[in-house]
């Protein structure tokens, strides 16, 4: 969750994901994005792009003094990913739901991490955990005029 200092419109519906670099490197992100509107979500904005290793540490600023940030922040930056804008009810709740635990050893049957993610830190997926910073995560990657 980056540090932002603008205005923050909180919205229940929505919430912000990512489909990481390694993921996109498997050639899995058009399956992942089946399962995203197979599960009821809207898109209301998403895009392919490949982050510097600045803008990734700077996504990621509140995980500046964790053991692994330098390791998470080369794998963010390693390819190209895509980032999303999803609409559904409780959002943010029924986002992490499908992604499944952060560490895919620990995640259910059927979830994208199980299925998708290969260890901890190439996790295939980033979901908000709150309403309050899927504002902020929204505002770090897209302007009003890219949601539609
Ligand atoms: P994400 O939901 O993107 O939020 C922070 C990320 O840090 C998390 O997913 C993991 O991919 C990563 N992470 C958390 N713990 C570790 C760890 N022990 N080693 C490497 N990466 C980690």
């Amino acid at each position: 969750m980056p540090a932002y200092a603008g205005p923050i419109y909180i919205m229940s519906n929505l919430t912000f994901g990512i489909i990481k670099p390694d993921a996109v490197k498997k050639g899995v992100h058009g399956t992942i994005i089946q399962r995203v509107l197979d599960n009821g979500f809207k898109i209301r904005g998403m895009k392919l792009i490949h982050q510097t290793r600045r803008q990734a540490e700077g996504f990621y600023e509140v995980h500046k003094e964790r053991p692994f940030f330098g390791e998470l922040t080369e794998f963010m930056s390693s390819g190209p990913c895509v980032v999303m804008v999803l609409e559904k009810e409780n959002a943010v709740k029924a986002w992490r739901d499908l992604m499944g635990a952060t560490n895919p050893a620990e995640a259910d049957e059927g979830t994208l991490r199980k299925e998708f993610a290969s260890s901890i830190g190439e996790n295939a997926v980033h979901g908000s955990d709150s309403e309050e910073n899927a504002a902020i995560e929204i505002a770090y990657f897209f302007s009003k005029l890219e949601l539609v």
